[in-house]
């Protein structure tokens, strides 16, 4: 199954993804997280959009596709149970590109999950974030502590804040959410393929919702 994963920034998309990938060996596409391996690295795409990311702003349309055309192309092989999209597409641009690519390519996405999480509990999740710098996990100060605090349950890292996670950049994320992305919703439901998902409950409550949907289908 291919799956776009959407929902406003904290709404859980990375969290649910990961179960996902665990338990259907489905393969995690984030941009974000293309993004920012490519910052690291200091390739073409992490220099773009290094400025972008700093203040929450979305990286414009046309690298966003590039990026993801690249890496479709290159590791479609690798995708035999299945994809997650997460964080793609963010606008309606992206959007049907993303048809395109999908003709060219000879996929189809078979599910649209929408993570639904009031705005004022955004805030929340993204200030207590904490990330593993080696193998990415995910945790929350409060709501998914680490066992030992700082360091990654999984593989022992160091857990850091994402500079995009200030005040400021958190705010801006918000904003560009609400202008750029939520039109996606209508766009999705009018095509009569968008699942919402209630994603104001605990992670395995979200968990289990999405299982349910993806397992009707
Ligand atoms: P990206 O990395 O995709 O950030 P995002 O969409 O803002 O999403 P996040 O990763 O912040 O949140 P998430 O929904 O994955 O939540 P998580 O599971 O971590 O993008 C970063 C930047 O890259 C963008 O701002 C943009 O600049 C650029 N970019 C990326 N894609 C792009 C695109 N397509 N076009 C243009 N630019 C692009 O959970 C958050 C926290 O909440 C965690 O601490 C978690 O433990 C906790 N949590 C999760 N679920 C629950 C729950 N049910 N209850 C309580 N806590 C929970």
């Amino acid at each position: 199954m291919n799956i776009i994963l959407m929902g406003p920034p904290g709404a859980g998309k990375g969290t649910q993804a990961k179960k996902l990938v665990e338990e259907y060996g489905l393969y995690q596409i984030s941009t974000g997280d293309l993004f920012r391996k490519a910052l690291k690295e200091k390739t073409k795409f992490g220099v773009i959009a290094s400025y972008f990311i700093q203040f929450g702003h979305l990286v414009p349309d046309e690298y966003t596709v590039e990026m993801v055309r690249e890496f479709l192309k290159e590791n479609i092989d690798s995708f035999k149970n299945g994809f997650i999209l997460d964080g793609f597409p963010r606008t309606i641009i992206q959007a049907r590109e993303l048809e395109s690519i999908a003709k060219e390519f000879g996929f189809d996405i078979d599910a649209v999950i929408n993570i639904d999480v009031p705005s004022e509990k955004l805030i929340k999740r993204l200030s207590g974030r904490r990330t593993c710098k080696d193998c990415g996990t995910t945790y929350h100060v409060v709501f998914n502590p680490p066992k030992t605090e700082g360091v990654c349950d999984k593989c022992g890292g160091e857990l850091y804040q994402r500079p995009d996670e200030s005040e400021e950049a958190v705010q801006v994320r918000l904003d560009t959410y609400e202008k750029q992305t939520r039109p996606l919703i209508d766009y999705y439901t009018m095509k009569g393929e968008l699942t919402n998902v209630n994603g104001d409950q605990s992670m395995d409550a979200v968990y289990a919702d999405i299982k349910k949907n993806l397992e009707a289908k």
